[in-house]
């Protein structure tokens, strides 16, 4: 039988921000909970949560103190059960993201750990004389001097966020325990956040540098980590069911395609395809090609253009609604698990601030930190700090006019989209032509058509800014052309028996020989095989 997840399209909810249920400003359980009539309409079923355990929440929660509760903001462990219960009862399987690497350095475990270097959990961070030159991901050192033992603690990411010791049976132990919980919770996998740090290379060598940057040789990707994972995996699936995506930290499909498979994770995530910067159609196809050449049979990619962690795709490829029609199109049509980032769905903008007062993210105030250090002015540190920053994409989900806090303090190198206030549910949900609809139509064409969900390319072809590409079961073929062109094209050759099923520009199509492709649009037909 097919894997439930092969079948679904995902929903990242980004906890703070998704649905506050209690008035306090920030998103809950309750809240997501009222909201799951409105994802199950949209038509998604599987959801990721980001972290909703208690955290200090240097970096939003992914820094987890206590891996046995939920966050106080976010509710109370009864909430979390009524949600997961609702949720089910929905047909939508919920994954919850789980933080291996490191923990806050408020969690108990650390707190023992630094006593005292005779502390029998010593030995579950990793402790150093004297730092190396290792970088954290967030700028700076990635080695920390802790007083009361006069030695160094490693953090790849903020000094709070204290990377575990994975070589240390009693870790290992610690944390199947920690997802037995959460699976007995009735949670339907995880999400396994930057799953290939597990490991350092225990030789400690300075890493490389290329010019300025550095290289992360020996501080990502070690060997014996696909056998850490390999345990992971067969840890999770004994529960039967159960779905796993990594967070592979990188874009090198050399890289990537090492981390899934049967015995492995289920799935990670394709940034290889899903962070180009910039709109590039022609490096999306070459990505989505590259992936299919690389992938095994029991290897399936993931599609994705924004998350918490990056730039709303919309915003990033210039802001166009028919693009970003067309870029949703591809990433519910082509091959491979989808994953919308919330929000995404009413094309929602990137949030900048000319204020670094108003500024979140960790990785964003440390960019400004370390830009003032090395001698830029305040206002070049600041756009430093709107580049690094992730609160761009971390705004309140708007759900009507009043919850839009976009755009007053756009610094001056920002235009504001005219139609920015628009951008709601409530304004969109009855009209037919809202970027809303949109994604509803594709995600009830992809529902209806087994071929979009596990079919097989029959062709992926590229030709003058038009990705087009036909998936079929066998019994159906999906015909998916998707024209990133501001020029018409006219394709021949389809085939017969063929059948309008979407487009981005009109509601019908009588289609013969020679199938006229406006420019910008997208277009989804079919051809029925067995007649
Ligand atoms: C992942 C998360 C990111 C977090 C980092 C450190 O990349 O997606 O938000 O900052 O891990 O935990």
């Amino acid at each position: 039988m097919t894997k439930w997840w092969k079948q679904s399209v995902f929903y990242e909810i980004y906890m703070p921000s998704f649905k506050d249920g209690n008035g306090d400003g920030i998103g809950d359980f309750a809240g997501i909970s009222s909201k799951l009539d409105y994802l199950k309409d949209l038509g998604v079923n599987g959801l990721w949560l980001t972290p909703f355990y208690p955290s200090p929440k240097v970096d939003n929660g992914y820094d987890i103190a206590d891996y046995y509760e939920i966050d106080s903001d976010y509710g109370t462990m009864a909430d979390f059960e009524v949600f997961i219960k609702e949720a089910h009862q929905r047909g939508i399987r919920v994954i919850a993201d789980l933080v291996l690497n490191h923990t806050s350095s408020a969690h108990p475990w650390f707190q023992e750990s630094k006593s005292s270097k005779d502390h029998p959990k010593r030995d579950w961070y990793l402790w150093r004389n004297e730092p190396n030159n290792w970088e954290s991901f967030f700028g700076g050192s990635a080695w920390e001097y802790d007083e009361t033992t006069g030695q160094y603690y490693y953090h790849a990411f903020a000094k709070e966020q204290v990377d575990l010791n994975w070589t240390n049976p009693e870790v290992k132990k610690a944390m199947f325990d920690v997802m037995k919980f959460w699976l007995e919770k009735e949670v339907d996998g995880f999400r396994l956040d930057v799953i290939n740090f597990l490991k350092v290379n225990d030789s400690y060598q300075d890493n490389p540098y290329v010019g300025e940057e550095q290289t992360h040789l020996y501080d990502k990707d070690q060997e014996g980590i696909l056998t850490t994972i390999e345990e992971i995996a067969a840890f999770v699936h004994q529960y039967p069911d159960k779905f796993l995506v990594g967070e592979v930290g990188s874009e090198d499909l050399e890289i990537l395609k090492r981390y899934s498979g049967l015995e492995s994770l289920d799935v990670v995530f394709n940034f290889n395809i899903g962070s180009v910067e910039t709109f590039d159609s022609e490096r999306i196809f070459r990505g989505l090609v590259a992936t299919e050449e690389a992938y095994r049979e029991d290897q399936i990619p993931t599609l994705f253009f924004s998350s918490h962690d990056m730039s709303r795709f919309i915003s990033r490829f210039g802001g166009d609604l028919d693009r970003a029609k067309l870029v949703a199109a591809l990433m519910l049509t082509a091959k491979g698990v989808p994953f919308i980032y919330f929000g995404d769905e009413i094309g929602m903008r990137d949030w900048v601030t000319d204020d670094i007062n108003k500024m979140k993210d960790v990785q964003g105030l440390m960019g400004y930190k370390l830009a003032l250090e090395s001698g830029k002015t305040s206002e070049e540190a600041l756009r430093v700090a709107n580049e690094k920053s992730r609160d761009k994409s971390r705004t309140p989900m708007q759900w009507d006019e009043s919850e839009f806090v976009g755009f007053s303090d756009v610094p001056p190198w920002i235009t504001v989209p005219d139609d920015a206030l628009e951008v709601n549910v409530a304004d969109q949900l009855d009209d037919p032509d809202s970027m809303l609809s949109f994604y509803k139509s594709l995600l009830g064409l992809r529902g209806e058509h087994a071929s979009l969900q596990v079919g097989d390319y029959e062709f992926l072809r590229y030709e003058d800014g038009m990705i087009s590409f036909g998936r079929t079961d066998g019994i159906e073929k999906v015909i998916v052309l998707l024209n990133f062109s501001d020029v018409v094209r006219v394709v021949d050759g389809l085939g017969e028996n063929l059948e309008f099923l979407l487009s981005t520009k009109r509601n019908d199509l009588e289609l013969g020989e020679g199938i006229t492709v406006f420019e910008n649009e997208a277009l989804i037909i079919k051809e029925v095989l067995s007649r």
